[in-house]
């Protein structure tokens, strides 16, 4: 018999966390004629996945994770191909580059391993600790809003502002325009995982955010590329090599990729923290006395209520998986937030605890495509759940139910509006 729980239904989503002890007891891999995929959510065997590179691709994450497939998809409608051929006419960029770029995450080696090298080069240890007073810096003014307000939305305040006010700072971007990149990684997020993904409506929000990036972001590396700085976009130009060749179409989707795996994520994970730690005052109190607890409290979250709740992957060849045999070119949908679960790697997992002895979870992935960012986004919600930790003992939840944002790939809360107790 199949499994019920469809991944990609909305409705569903709302529910997921129902949803994966029946998966991980009975079905830790089945197909889902709903979704058109295998779904797996064993800590084993999503670790499997995620670093047997010859046997699972990652090229579904562009057009499944990021709603963004340049390529010709085997089910497109001539109707959608033609939709396709309009948006990418509009792009300041050739056809020819259109056509065959790639996004990072959605490489496969011996590519991936070069663009990495390239897009590493803004990431490296030291680069990221020295942004920690920066990060500190645009942390400190919320906090301060927070202080003498009586009411007061942890997400606009304060979660969504550290990482996009990072990123933008990075990218030395304009930072007056931090609404604007806000808005369009939230159409993007809505398009690839919303309830009207695949409508025409959302592809045409999704093409005219993309527009538009791309005319912001296009003279910015024309300009970076005569006059390079420090910035993000200078430092990967001057990694540039002749394996890798990024082209600048490329280098866009790499700012998009930011934006929507690196900023709406952070956001989500100091969001659900909070979240978490307001509705158990054992827990608050446990990190407002010891500070210490507070990158546990990170490590649990992304256990327990990982921003990222799955992945896609692609057979590269017919396989085994957990028992079952899975055919060549099957999509794979791997349940990252469902790992967690795992009782064979974790006691007690339905208790969110921020003393348990922090083990390697699954929310940043695993292999070759973990996390390129998970130092920074540690970095980021350390320095903003340190600050606003010590104030939430004075705050309670204004409401039960908060509205989730409309993706069933992202976990997390369009608002989180805060009152003082
Ligand atoms: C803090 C919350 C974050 C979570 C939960 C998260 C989660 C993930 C996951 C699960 C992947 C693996 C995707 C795959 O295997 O297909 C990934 C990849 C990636 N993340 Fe993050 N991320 C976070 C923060 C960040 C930040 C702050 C940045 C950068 C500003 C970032 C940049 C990236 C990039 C560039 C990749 C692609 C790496 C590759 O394909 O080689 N992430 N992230």
């Amino acid at each position: 018999m199949e499994c019920s729980f469809n991944p990609m239904s909305i409705e569903h989503h709302q529910r997921r966390f129902d949803f994966y002890p029946e998966l991980l007891k009975s079905y830790p891999v089945y197909y889902s004629s709903a979704a058109g995929g295998w779904v797996v959510s064993r800590y084993a065997d999503v670790n499997q996945v995620l670093t047997q590179h010859d046997n699972y691709s990652s090229s579904p994450q562009q057009g499944q994770g990021f709603g963004f497939a340049t390529g010709v998809d085997d089910n497109a409608t001539p109707e959608d191909m033609r939709r396709m051929q309009t948006l990418l006419s509009a792009l300041p960029f050739r056809m020819e580059e259109l056509a065959n770029a790639n996004m990072l995450v959605s490489e496969d080696p011996p590519r991936h391993t070069a663009m990495r090298r390239v897009f590493s080069a803004a990431f490296r240890p030291g680069t990221i600790a020295s942004l920690e007073m920066s990060i500190r810096a645009i942390v400190a003014p919320c906090i301060e809003k927070m202080s003498s307000a009586q009411e007061f939305d942890l997400l606009d305040g304060l979660a969504t502002q550290v990482p996009l006010q990072t990123i933008v700072t990075m990218l030395g971007a304009d930072v007056g325009r931090v609404p604007e990149f806000k808005m369009w990684a939230d159409e993007l997020i809505t398009a690839a995982g919303g309830a009207e993904r695949h409508t025409e409506a959302a592809e045409e929000r999704y093409g005219r955010a993309l527009i538009e990036i791309c005319q912001y972001f296009k003279p910015l590396i024309d300009e970076r590329r005569a006059n390079p700085g420090d910035d993000l976009i200078s430092l990967v130009l001057k990694g540039q090599d002749s394996d890798a060749r990024v082209t600048d179409f490329e280098v866009v989707l790499f700012v998009i990729l930011l934006f929507l795996a690196g900023s709406e994520t952070t956001t989500n994970l100091i969001a659900n923290t909070v979240y978490q730690l307001l509705q158990d005052e054992r827990q608050l109190q446990q990190v407002v006395d010891n500070p210490s607890l507070i990158p546990n409290a990170i490590e649990e979250t992304l256990r327990f209520r990982s921003p990222v709740q799955q992945i896609f992957r692609k057979t590269t060849c017919d396989t085994e998986l957990g028992g079952q045999t899975l055919p060549k070119d099957a999509l794979i949908i791997l349940m990252l937030g469902a790992t967690g679960f795992d009782e064979s790697i974790w006691s007690n997992p339905d208790q969110y605890d921020v003393t348990r002895e922090p083990r390697r979870n699954l929310g940043f992935g695993s292999g070759a495509h973990a996390c390129l960012g998970m130092n920074l986004g540690r970095l980021e919600a350390r320095a903003a759940l340190e600050a606003v930790i010590p104030e939430l003992p004075n705050w309670k939840l204004a409401q039960p139910d908060n509205p989730m944002i409309d993706s069933f790939i992202v976990w997390g809360y369009q608002k989180l509006p805060l009152v003082r107790r």
